[in-house]
């Protein structure tokens, strides 16, 4: 299983490269690192196997913040409505997006970044995404709130560009032009 020592440092170049297609149908072992990002990020939501094994918690990872520069992530998290999103997917890519924006009140935190990060990230507020997932089924989902945001960060990685990469550099918090704020 994946653990924190598994993780590139924020400043390693793969984190900045744009990550290769995965061949479909996917080998054995891109099917065996797509379930350990997922595995990951769902043992990080469990407290007594996220404390035993120092795992700090996300809500979605992708291949190269664990030294693969491919095309593969997984995102697993519960929105207040408590619907769960959870999806490990192969190519995902954004094909249609709103005009209309949206930020996290919070911000934005990575597992790949081990300093808290101030300022609004701005994002699509809606958008559809489409993927294969571990079984070689093409998923095509429709997402707001958090899990749209989630996905962006996560295919924001596949294209090397890094959450903070969007912050307001002069003014953090401005707030983006027509936009909704998500609050987590
Ligand atoms: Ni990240």
């Amino acid at each position: 299983m994946l653990t924190m020592d598994d993780f590139v440092k924020e400043d390693d170049p793969i984190l900045r490269k744009v990550a290769l297609e995965v061949p479909l149908p996917a080998s054995d072992e891109d099917k065996r690192i797509l379930a350990s990002l997922m595995e990951y990020v769902q043992n990080s939501q469990l407290h007594d196997i996220a404390a035993i094994y120092g795992l700090r918690a996300g809500i979605g990872l992708a291949a190269p913040q664990v030294n693969v520069s491919k095309r593969m992530i997984a995102v697993h998290l519960k929105e207040k409505d408590d619907q769960l999103y959870s999806y490990a997917l192969f190519n995902p890519k954004l094909i249609s997006h709103s005009v209309e924006k949206a930020y996290l009140t919070t911000g934005e935190g990575c597992l790949s970044v081990n300093r808290p990060v101030s300022g609004y990230v701005p994002r699509y507020a809606r958008i559809t995404v489409v993927g294969t997932d571990l079984e070689g089924k093409s998923v095509q989902l429709r997402l707001k709130g958090t899990a749209a945001i989630c996905f962006q960060h996560e295919i924001d990685h596949l294209n090397g560009i890094m959450f903070y990469d969007h912050i307001n550099q002069d003014d953090p918090y401005t707030v983006p032009e027509n936009s909704i704020a998500v609050v987590r």
